[in-house]
């Protein structure tokens, strides 16, 4: 049996107890706010991410002095809002999107942000659109279709700058990465693994689990 953390009982999931950390530490101001509550507004999956997520990535994206990040899975740009928030002066956001109307959405929550000139939205799917960029980039936030996390990962690999930093949400797979019969399930583990040779890693036990990598 793998090591145990005899820690790992203490799971708090008491909604008030979350709710009290997301507004004292991540509370949304009015940009935020629209782009937080667009989803459920105008006809799109409320699946992005939680408000601490948010704000962690904002602080990551600080923490590293990033200028060049890139995005996989913009929805309507609450991710990519705190992403462009944590670059550092003159930095750029390139975020990737499938679907037209999530980016279109987007695009007007990034600019009621006053962050246009700091975020482009590309649509297309990630696949498509991600050996159109070029690295060196400093971040890498994969958060789109989980079939496709293992490419995604191998062009973080090849595009992130020694020191750069690749992020993945649902890395946990909705609780179900450890499932055989799920070809997404195989894609996200594949990133763990493939990540693991090229980055120092560890999965961050969020809801849904970050990976969190270190390009060496
Ligand atoms: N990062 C966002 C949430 C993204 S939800 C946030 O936290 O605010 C996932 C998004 O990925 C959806 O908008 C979906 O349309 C998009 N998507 C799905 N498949 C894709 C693909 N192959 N390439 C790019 N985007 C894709
Ligand atoms: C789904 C996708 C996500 O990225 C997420 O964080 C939650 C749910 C989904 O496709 O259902
Ligand atoms: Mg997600």
């Amino acid at each position: 049996m793998a090591d145990d953390d005899s820690r790992s009982g203490l799971r708090y999931t008491d909604p008030a107890l979350l709710g009290w950390l997301d507004d004292l530490h991540a509370g949304l101001d009015p940009a935020l706010r629209q782009a937080f509550e667009a989803p459920g507004q105008q006809g799109m999956p409320a699946i992005q991410v939680g408000r601490s997520e948010g704000r962690l990535l904002s602080l990551l994206t600080r923490l590293i002095g990033a200028t060049k990040a890139v995005e996989v899975g913009t929805l309507a740009g609450f991710s990519a809002i705190h992403i462009a928030r944590g670059l550092a002066p003159g930095g750029h956001l390139w975020s990737i999107e499938y679907d037209p109307h999530h980016a279109e959405v987007a695009r007007a929550n990034i600019a009621a942000a006053g962050l246009s000139d700091r975020v482009t939205v590309l649509v297309g799917a990630g696949q498509d659109v991600l050996p159109t960029l070029a690295g060196p980039v400093d971040l890498v936030f994969i958060d789109a279709d989980k079939e496709g996390y293992d490419a995604y990962g191998r062009w973080a690999a090849a595009n992130l700058r020694p020191g750069g930093l690749l992020l993945a949400d649902n890395a946990n797979y909705f609780g179900k990465l450890l499932d055989p019969e799920r070809a997404g399930a195989a894609a996200v583990r594949r990133l763990h693994e493939e990540a693991r040779d090229a980055f120092d890693t560890v999965c961050v036990p969020t809801p849904d689990g970050l990976l969190l990598g270190i390009r060496r």
